[in-house]
C-alpha cells in the first residue's frame, strides 16, 4: 500500500495513510516525523498495538518520561498513562479521566518539557471526544511587529496547574496532585517564544495553563499579556478538533500547539493510552 499524506484542515493536521506503527521500518519514521514536522499532528488510523510495541514507536522520538500521576500508568509499562472514564466492579477509577480540559501544552511546568505526545485510541464514544489543538507557529507569525518586538526574549515563570482555574477540584483544574506528588513539582522558566528545537520556527510558548509570570514584570500586567496572547492564539481559525476512532495513533506537538482534552460525559465510554516524549534538554 502507498504512503499517502492528506491535509485535516486549514490549521494544522495530517493523515498518514500506508504505514503500519508496529513494523514501522526508519523510512516510515522518518515520513511520520517530518509530517509531525510541518502538520504539527499527525493521525495513523488502522492501527493495533501491543503496550510494547507502542513504547517501541514512542522511543524514536526520544525518551519518554512516566507522568507524575503515577495511581493510572499502564500495569505493562509505566510510560503509559491510561486516560479513561469508566470506573471497574467496585466503583474506582481505572485512569486518568478529565486530564488536561484547558488550553495547555504537555509538561511545561517541567524544566525539560514534552517534545509530543502520543494517545492509542482503544474505546471512543461519538463525535465531539477528541482533542482540540491550536497552532501557536501560525498564531505567533501573525502578530502584529510591534507585539513580536515586545514578546521576543521575555522568560516565563510556570507551575504544574491552570493560571485561569486555582480550584483543584474543578473538571477544568490540572489534574489533582496529591502531597507526594506536588513536592515534586517546582517553578521552571520557559521562553514565552520559542524556536523548535528541530525546525527553528518560532511559536508562542505555553502562554494557557502552567504560565503564571514573566520575568522582570508584576503579576497583573504579566497575566493580561498572556490572557491577551491566549485569546489571539485560540481563536477559531488557529484551532482544529479531530474526531478519533478505535485504533487511531495520533501524535502531536508540543512545541508549537496548545491542546484541550474533551469533557466527555461520564457516562460515554472513553479510552486511550497516551505516552509523553520529553525533549533533549531544557528550552532556555
Ligand atoms: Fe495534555
Amino acid at each position: 500500500m502507498p504512503v499517502t499524506v492528506t491535509s485535516l484542515s486549514a490549521a494544522l493536521g495530517a493523515e498518514i495513510a500506508g504505514l503500519d506503527v508496529a513494523t514501522l521500518d526508519d523510512a516510515g519514521f522518518a515520513t511520520i516525523e517530518a509530517v509531525l514536522h510541518e502538520h504539527l499532528v499527525v493521525r495513523l488510523s488502522g492501527q493495533s498495538l501491543e503496550p510494547a510495541a507502542f513504547v517501541a514507536f514512542a522511543r524514536r522520538f526520544g525518551r519518554p518520561e512516566p507522568h507524575v500521576i503515577d495511581q493510572f500508568h499502564h500495569r505493562a509499562d509505566p510510560n503509559i498513562l491510561i486516560l479513561s472514564n469508566p470506573t471497574d466492579e467496585r466503583g474506582e477509577p481505572v485512569g486518568l479521566a478529565d486530564g488536561g480540559t484547558y488550553f495547555h501544552t504537555d509538561y511545561s511546568y517541567l524544566d525539560v518539557p514534552a517534545r509530543c505526545t502520543m494517545l492509542f485510541a482503544l474505546e471512543i464514544p461519538g463525535a465531539e471526544a477528541g482533542t482540540t489543538f491550536a497552532n501557536q507557529r501560525q498564531a505567533y507569525e501573525d502578530l502584529p511587529g510591534a507585539m513580536k518586538a515586545r514578546i521576543d526574549g521575555l522568560v516565563c515563570r510556570h507551575h504544574y496547574g491552570n493560571r485561569d482555574v486555582p480550584d483543584e477540584d474543578s473538571r477544568v483544574a490540572a489534574s489533582k496532585l496529591d502531597a507526594t506528588q506536588k513536592e515534586r513539582m517546582n517553578w521552571v522558566r520557559h521562553p514565552l517564544v520559542r524556536r523548535h528545537p528541530h525546525t527553528g520556527r518560532k511559536s508562542l510558548y505555553a502562554v494557557s495553563g502552567s504560565s503564571y509570570g514573566i520575568e522582570g514584570m508584576h503579576d497583573a500586567e504579566a497575566v493580561a499579556l498572556l490572557d491577551e496572547l491566549k485569546a489571539h492564539a485560540t481563536a477559531e481559525h488557529y484551532v482544529y478538533r479531530p474526531v478519533y476512532a478505535p485504533g487511531d495513533v495520533v501524535i502531536w506537538d508540543n512545541c508549537a500547539l496548545l491542546h484541550a482534552a474533551p469533557l466527555v460525559d461520564p457516562a460515554s465510554p472513553r479510552t486511550l493510552w497516551r505516552i509523553t516524549v520529553k525533549d533533549a534538554g531544557p528550552t532556555l
